[in-house]
């Protein structure tokens, strides 16, 4: 099968910085990969230029079909629906409930009928265990349950590929542990997920191929099981 993600020597820039240099890195359609790594190390940049919101200015990279060299700023929507993000802080709108916050989306990915667009939020409403809080205000409902909803909102366009920033990050390990059950769900269901964190402890607890950014660059780590 054909690689979903390609990168090769690639160095990664913040303005006239280069955070990551070297960076080779190919993942398999399904696979579940982390990146780990000490905050500033590069994560994530190495995701941002993944969705594009990063240029890649140096190697080359392939992701989801795109070539990211050449990347025009046009083509960053359509690569964005092939991918769901997920954010350390869920990023949801605070003024409009669940539903709205996923219909906005959904409109804003050029979807319009109204009844599809119903059945796409109960979907995948119940894909991450949240059928109930479908009228709830984000600030009516835990971190937990905000980060399933933004799960829920990373998969309304059914991409390949969700791309986790520190995913856990501000949630207790309880809850944590219950966000990855549900990615490890996702993935177990086909799509590939890349994540980025530095919760040791989680990655002991789910144990998958792990790349580690360290003195800028990125190299696969064996990791030992207990
Ligand atoms: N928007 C930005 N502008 C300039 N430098 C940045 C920006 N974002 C991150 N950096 C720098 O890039 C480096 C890597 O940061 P980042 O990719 O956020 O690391 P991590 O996600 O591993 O914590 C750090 O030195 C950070 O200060
Ligand atoms: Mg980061």
């Amino acid at each position: 099968m054909q690689p979903v993600l390609t990168l090769k020597d690639v160095n990664v820039y913040q303005g006239n910085n280069a955070v990551l240099t070297n960076i080779n890195l190919e993942v398999k359609p399904g696979e579940f990969i982390y990146i780990i790594g000490k905050t500033g190390s590069g994560k994530s940049s190495l995701m941002k230029t993944l969705y594009a919101d990063l240029k890649l200015r140096e190697g080359e990279g392939t992701f989801v079909d795109y070539d990211l060299t050449k990347l025009r700023e046009r083509d960053i929507p359509y690569l964005r629906r092939k991918i769901g993000i997920v954010f350390q802080d869920f990023k949801l709108l605070p003024d409009r409930n669940v539903y709205d916050n996923l219909l906005f989306v959904l409109k804003a990915t050029g979807w319009s009928e109204k009844r599809e667009m119903e059945v796409k939020i109960n979907e995948v409403l119940d894909k991450v265990g949240m059928k109930h809080a479908v009228t709830k205000m984000p600030h009516q409902i835990s971190g937990g349950e905000q980060q399933r909803i933004a799960v829920a909102r990373a998969l309304l366009n059914d991409p390949e590929v969700i791309l986790a920033d520190e995913p856990t990050g501000n949630l207790d390990p309880q809850t944590s542990v219950e966000v990855m059950q549900l990615l490890r769900e996702i993935n177990q269901n086909g799509k590939t997920i890349i994540m980025a964190t530095h919760d040791y402890a989680l990655i002991m607890k789910f144990p998958t191929k792990t790349l580690k950014v360290d003195s800028g660059t990125l190299f696969e780590v064996v990791q030992r099981t207990i």
